[in-house]
């Protein structure tokens, strides 16, 4: 067994999953905003360190994506971020791609940047105890995006990122992120989905990624959120197992899904469908951003002096989330 899939094994056996707490300060002052509290550092901070430090970290959390600012942070208590992560027996990650820019030639569609310097970023994110990174592309979806143009050079942007990642030694999160917005179909979602996905494997064999050692994070098959034919459940995990049966190498250890806009319960419970009915050998579980974090954050920043209100929504959800990982979920739970 490799080092690497030593390390994506380490993240999300056993029921165990991801929080990706790694929203750029612009997405993270819309969600502190939204809750009527202002953005700043030690905000950011006081929210992210008490997640960090619940219970359910080591429990139910294999791994937290920290953003650039948080992965340099200390604690109220003098411990950086990194060390009260591996503490709870998590293992720090760090997103490393630096957002998205309209592509050219392509002006409506969207490609990741931040190749330039990652090499030399990823050696200072190592030494802070990084040992794996995330990079997300992100695809519209409408009659004629996303484009063979967005798909390709989103694929080998996510193909680069991941063997220069691998050679620092960190295991890299794949994430091809196909959006919900819009009122297509699931079937859409589908074709396109996998169409992203075959593309992105095409691409990472090219450049020699070890698919032993790297997680892929991909979006479930949903309709568009404006569509009015949405689907639901067993229907949801029926055609999200057909896309990766269909597009994934089986050397790939593990898929850890986004939430992608899905609400709390929601998404939980399509990830216990997926793993009922999971006859696949890839782990399946979450990387969940919104859908670990929101109730916990609504909570705090209503009562960000009693730590362990929100410390037990936190946990809960965790707990949800890692049920579902094995299949072991159910609605009544959540009322316990
Ligand atoms: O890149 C997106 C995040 O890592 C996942 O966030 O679960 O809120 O979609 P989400």
């Amino acid at each position: 067994m490799s080092e690497l899939n030593k390390i994506v094994l380490k993240i999300i056996s056993n029921g165990k999953g991801i929080l990706a707490a790694d929203e750029s300060n612009g997405t993270m002052t819309k969600r502190l905003e939204a809750v009527n509290v202002p953005s700043t550092p030690e905000n950011r901070l006081s929210f992210r360190e008490t997640l960090f430090s619940s219970k359910s970290m080591g429990e139910y959390i294999g791994g937290v994506i920290l953003y650039d600012e948080t992965i340099k942070q200390k604690t109220s208590f003098g411990v950086s971020i990194p060390d009260l992560i591996s503490s709870s027996g998590a293992i720090p990650g760090i997103k490393v791609d630096t957002g998205t820019k309209d592509l050219a030639n392509s002006t409506e569609e969207k490609i990741t940047e931040g190749l330039d310097g990652l090499r030399e970023r990823l050696k200072k994110y190592y030494e802070l105890g990084a040992r794996f990174s995330k990079w997300r592309g992100v695809y519209s979806v409408s009659k004629e995006y996303p484009s063979k143009l967005a798909i390709h050079s989103n694929a080998h942007a996510l193909a680069r990122y991941s063997a220069i990642v691998q050679e620092s030694r960190m295991v890299p999160i794949v994430e091809p992120e196909v959006l919900m917005d819009g009122d297509h179909s699931a079937d859409i979602c589908l074709k396109k989905t996998s169409e992203v996905i075959k593309k992105c494997f095409e691409e990472l064999i090219l450049h020699k990624v070890d698919l032993s050692g790297i997680i892929l994070k991909p979006n479930m098959i949903l309709a568009g959120n404006q569509s009015k034919d949405k689907i639901f459940g067993e229907e949801v995990a029926q055609k999200t197992l057909q896309c990766l049966e269909n597009s994934v190498p089986s050397e790939v250890p593990g898929i850890a899904f986004l939430s992608g806009g899905q609400l709390e319960i929601e998404s939980t419970e399509n990830l216990n469908l997926i793993n009922k009915n999971n006859k696949t050998k890839f782990i399946m579980t979450y990387s969940f951003g919104r859908a670990l974090q929101q109730s916990a954050l609504k909570i705090w920043s209503k009562n960000n002096k009693d730590k362990e209100l929100t410390q037990n929504t936190f946990n809960h959800r965790a707990k949800m989330c890692s049920l579902a990982a094995i299949g072991k979920w159910s609605k009544e739970l959540e009322n316990k």
